[in-house]
């Protein structure tokens, strides 16, 4: 459990001065993931991440740290870097010895994984929470109550978890020593870590939206049409989506459905937000996106129901920014003119 050593870098060298308070929560967290093969070999990954950027790697197939940033190399000197990486075995050897002895004591089976993660969230109320959850086999385990200076039981009936609970806690000098350094970890997240990576973290990428139609299968009783509005490519992840039917915003409920936000590969994000409707009653309808991007403007991308059914149609690339006010003006025009001349906005990239 000595694997914390791993935030030594942000409890490190001199503070820069004082910066200004984060207006959101950040959180700086490092993983660690071991794969317990047998008594005699293990597999060992870790990295570091401030808010939801991957700053620091490492594979212990040599123990090496990568650094992900141009700034992440910063907080330290090399040599401080290098006996970094000695400690990181050290407390690598320390963690698979107690470990072997818990699977012995317990008579328990290979292979397993372990999974930690620590660090502190720093509010900007000016306090913090400092944590260290571990699991085993991606179900929660044990944690440390940080304040208290004691490990916890996460499932209370768990005997392996209330095995391992009580062998940590005997361990009082690494809980102290825990404690210390999530504390730290605080102090220089706070003070200075947050400005190197604050520009990364500030960084905003514009959405893009798609809207298109699922038609229903062609046999069976009828069903309703679903229109799907995809939105890519948005950061940070924040982001606010909604039907309009007729202009009016659809209300929660099952006609709504959403994939939630999730990742993609070059720290951008995605999210599907579908609507099922009745085809033929005569309705307009606009999928209606809010990102911090936009500059407090929308994007708003019609559904053109003129066009036949059919998946993959899009018909709305829209990159363009579209004021709120637009939804008025698409209101107005849609009466005059149909809703499917009306690209608000509209300019393809
Ligand atoms: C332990 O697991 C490793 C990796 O799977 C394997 O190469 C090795 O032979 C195993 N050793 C024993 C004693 O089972
Ligand atoms: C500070 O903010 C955090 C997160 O928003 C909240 O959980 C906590 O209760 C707040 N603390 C105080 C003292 O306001
Ligand atoms: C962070 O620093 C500010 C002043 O720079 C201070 O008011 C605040 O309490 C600090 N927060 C934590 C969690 O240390
Ligand atoms: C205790 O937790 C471990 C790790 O999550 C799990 O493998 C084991 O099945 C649990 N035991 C019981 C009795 O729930
Ligand atoms: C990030 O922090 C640096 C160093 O304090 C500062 O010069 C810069 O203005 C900050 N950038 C933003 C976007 O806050
Ligand atoms: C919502 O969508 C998911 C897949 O994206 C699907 O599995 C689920 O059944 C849908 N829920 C409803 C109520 O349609």
């Amino acid at each position: 459990m000595l694997l914390p050593l791993l935030l030594l870098p942000w409890a490190w060298g001199a503070l820069a001065a004082s910066p200004p308070v984060p207006t959101v929560s950040v959180t700086l967290r490092v993983l660690h993931i071991e794969v317990f093969h047998n008594a005699s070999s293990m597999d060992m990954w870790g990295m570091a991440l401030l808010g939801d950027l991957e700053t620091h790697s490492l594979a212990c197939s040599t123990c090496e740290i990568r650094f992900l940033q141009p700034w992440a190399r910063q907080s330290l000197t090399p040599k401080e870097w290098q006996d970094l990486e000695l400690v990181i075995h050290r407390s690598l050897s320390y963690f698979s010895r107690i470990v072997t002895r818990i699977v012995q004591q317990l008579g328990k089976s290979y292979p397993f994984v372990t999974q930690g993660s620590l660090g502190c969230e720093l509010h900007p109320n000016g306090t913090s929470r400092r944590f260290y959850d571990g699991g085993v086999n991606g179900e929660d385990f044990i944690s440390l109550d940080v304040d208290a200076g004691k490990w916890v039981a996460r499932q209370g009936d768990n005997v392996s978890a209330r095995y391992t609970r009580d062998l940590l806690n005997q361990d009082k000098g690494t809980v102290s020593q825990l404690q210390l350094l999530l504390s730290m970890t605080c102090v220089k997240l706070n003070k200075s870590f947050v400005q190197h990576g604050n520009e990364s973290l500030a960084r905003q990428e514009r959405p893009v939206a798609v809207v298109f139609a699922r038609a229903p299968p062609p046999a069976g009783p009828p069903a309703p049409v679903l229109l799907v509005c995809r939105v890519t490519g948005f950061y940070p992840r924040p982001i606010r989506v909604a039907w309009l039917q007729d202009g009016e915003e659809v209300v929660p409920g099952g006609r709504l459905n959403s994939s939630g936000i999730l990742p993609n590969a070059d720290l951008t994000y995605q999210l599907r937000s579908s609507l099922a409707v009745e085809p033929g009653a005569g309705h307009s309808y606009a999928c209606r996106v809010q990102h911090s991007s936009l500059g407090g403007q929308s994007l708003l991308i019609p559904w053109e129901q003129s066009r036949p059914w059919g998946p993959g149609l899009a018909v709305g690339i829209t990159l363009g920014v579209v004021a709120v006010a637009a939804v008025a003006v698409v209101l107005w025009r849609s009466r005059r003119r149909g809703y499917q001349d009306v690209r608000p906005g509209e300019s393809r990239p």
